[in-house]
Parts: structure tokens; sequence; C-alpha cells
């Protein structure tokens, strides 16, 4: 799917984000005690150094809360007053019921319809398209999109070739009606017949949990990491070029490049080929690892504090992940409210 917004539709932007990670930080260093692996092998690898890991009982819905409370604040909008909340994730709290409601009666959005997305790292890019359509029509006028993951718990600390790369956390975005900018377009996209290379097999209807599932881990996130890095430089070069192309725009148009953080050679590899200039790219790899649908709103939040993200940019987002799954979306900073 690909789509700019068309002239004259109203201009839907986000007017507030909030981030929350858990306390605990696991370094490369306490990696090297629980698998045979090195900081220099993860650094080199990934460009990652530390990341954040759920305490026992803390589930998604939990690393979620604060992100939302947070954005809500910063938007000035009431719980009450939001009519969409949707979580992005590929960790949740349990199949059913949603993540997303559980948030929602946390934090009091009782008015809120309330779902969880399941697009892998693409989750909060595809949360932001549907919480833009839904607002934009005129259905909701407040949507609350959450990327939250606690993927340690679906991960096998016994394998170094996942246990090193991801993190867990969250980042949240209230979506309103703006009086300029806001989102230009989206660009998304599937390949199923890639879902095999990263998946966690068992415990839905295909291979429902059993004393065998467990026996064979097949519980655990599983990953082809080098089909995984194939798809992954090729999507984020060309999910970008597509979207960009669709909305008239250049790459010299961009002021900031948000992009998935799986992996800072995924990052390089996307920034080369599209001619990005490196000081307009975040990069946060290093400090959260790969927080799947988190990652982009945690890294838009720390751009927006830090002042490399004010109003009037135009910033670009795309992320690669399960699915396998792809997204782009430009977004013209600045609400204008
Ligand atoms: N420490 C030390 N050695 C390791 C580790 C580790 N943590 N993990 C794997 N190795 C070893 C392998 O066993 C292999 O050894 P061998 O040659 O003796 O068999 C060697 O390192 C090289 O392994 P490769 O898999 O070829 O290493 P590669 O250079 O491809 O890097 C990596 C692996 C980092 C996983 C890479 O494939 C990658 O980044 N893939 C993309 C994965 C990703 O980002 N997934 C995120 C989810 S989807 C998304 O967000 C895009």
């Amino acid at each position: 799917m690909i789509a700019r917004v068309a002239a004259g539709a109203p201009h839907v932007g986000i007017t507030g984000l909030g981030i929350s990670v858990p306390e605990r930080v696991l370094t490369n260093q306490d990696l090297e005690k629980m698998v045979e692996t090195s900081d220099e092998w993860i650094f080199d690898r990934t460009g990652i150094r530390e990341r954040h890991i759920a305490e026992p009982g803390q589930a998604t819905s939990d690393v979620a809360v604060p992100a939302a409370r947070e954005a809500l604040e910063r938007a000035g909008v009431s719980p009450g007053e939001v009519d969409l909340l949707v979580v992005a994730t590929a960790s949740p709290d349990m199949l059913f019921p949603a993540s997303a409601a559980l948030v929602a009666d946390q934090i009091g959005a009782v008015n809120a319809a309330a779902y969880d997305l399941l697009a892998g790292c693409t989750g909060f890019v595809y949360a932001l398209a549907q919480a833009y359509g839904v607002v934009s029509s005129g259905l909701a006028l407040r949507a609350l999109v959450v990327g939250s993951e606690a993927l340690s718990k679906l991960t096998n600390w016994n394998d170094r070739g996942t246990c090193v790369l991801f993190g867990d956390g969250a980042g949240a975005a209230v979506l309103e009606r703006v009086e300029g900018g806001g989102f230009l377009g989206f660009e998304l996209g599937s390949d199923g017949s890639g879902g095999p290379d990263l998946c966690v097999p068992a415990g839905g209807s295909r291979a429902p949990a059993s004393a065998d599932t467990v026996e064979q881990e097949l519980h655990y996130l599983q990953m082809n990491g080098r089909e995984v890095f194939k798809f992954a430089t090729r999507a984020m070069v060309t999910s970008a070029e597509r979207l960009l192309e669709e909305c008239g725009l250049g790459v010299e148009d961009i002021d900031l490049y948000v992009p998935h953080q799986a992996n800072k050679r995924i990052i390089d590899h996307a920034v080369r080929h599209l001619h990005l200039p490196p000081e307009k790219v975040r990069i946060n790899v290093d400090r959260y690892g790969n927080t799947s649908s988190a990652s982009i709103p945690i890294a838009l939040y720390e751009a927006v504090a830090d002042g490399a993200l004010a109003d009037g940019m135009t910033v670009l987002m795309t992320a690669v992940g399960a699915g396998l799954s792809w997204g782009s979306t430009i977004l013209v900073w600045g609400n204008g409210r």
C-alpha cells in the first residue's frame, strides 16, 4: 500500500510523545557471562552496547503504561478523551485479551476502542497509518499509538545468535488533527513467504503450547539472521525511495531520518544508499538494542528532547521486521494546534 496524503485532506500530526524503558540494564559484558560472545563481536556486528530488560512479572502492557501517560500529558489530552488506542507489539501480555485493552484500563481510557497490532518491528509505522486514517476521516478525534515490547520474555537466553540483539521498551504518540504539516504519506508492505525467517513458532494455533514445543524451545523467537539482514538492508532503502517518490520529495527535503533501530550495520547501509548525510540520522541502538515496535518512537522522542527535531522539519521514518514487513512514513513536525 502506498499513498500520499491528498491535497485538501485534514492535517493530522503527532501532538505528544512519551517513552518508558525497564530500569534493569543488561550490558554486553553481562552477556559475556551468559553465552559465548564478546562485547567486541556484538558491537562490531550490531552497534549495540546495552539494552533494558523487563523484570520477572513485568509484561508489555506494564512497560507501555508510563509511555502512554507521558504522551497524553505532553499532548494535553486526558485519558477519557482518547477515542482509539492501538498497541503495536510482537510480545503481547498474552494472545488475548489485547494488551491495548489492559493499557486502556490502566490509564483510564474508558472511551477508547483498543486493540493490538502485530506487524513485527514495523508495527509502530503500521499503527501510525491506521491512526492517521481514523483521525483524518473524523472517526476519532484523538488516537494513542503505543509501540511496546517485552521481547526478552520470548528470547532464548542460550541462543547467542538472537539474545544479544533485543531490548525491552515502549514509545507512545498522540495523533490529532493539526493546523498544518502532519503526515504526508505512507508506504507499507509485507511478504509472508519470509515469515519463517523471523518467528516464534509455538504458542499459537499452528503449534499450540505443549511439553513437546517447550522441550524443542519452539516458544522462543527464532531468526535466520543472514536472510533477515539481506531483506532488511533491501527493504529499508526501497520503502523509503518509493515513499519519497510518491510524495514528490527528494532526499534533500528530509531534515531528519529516524530508522528502525535493529542494527547499526542495517542503518548504515540504508544511509549510504539513500545518500543521507550522517548528521541527519538518529541512532540509539547502542543504548537500547532492538526494541522492535518501540524503537522508532523512542528515537523520535529523543530527537525532540535534544532539539534535533523542531517545528517545520520533515522527518522520514522507516521500519522493517517480522512478517516479513516493512513501512515508511514522512511527517512534517509541529502541530500548530
Ligand atoms: N557472539 C559471537 N559469535 C556469534 C554470535 C555472538 N553473539 N552470534 C553468532 N555468532 C557467530 C556465528 O555462530 C557464526 O560462527 P561460525 O562462522 O563459526 O558459524 C559467526 O558468528 C558469524 O555468524 P553470522 O550469522 O554470519 O554473523 P553475521 O555477520 O550475519 O551477524 C547478525 C549476525 C548480527 C545476527 C546479522 O545477521 C544481523 O544483523 N541480522 C539481522 C538481524 C536483525 O536485525 N534482526 C532483528 C529483527 S528484524 C528487524 O528488526 C530488522
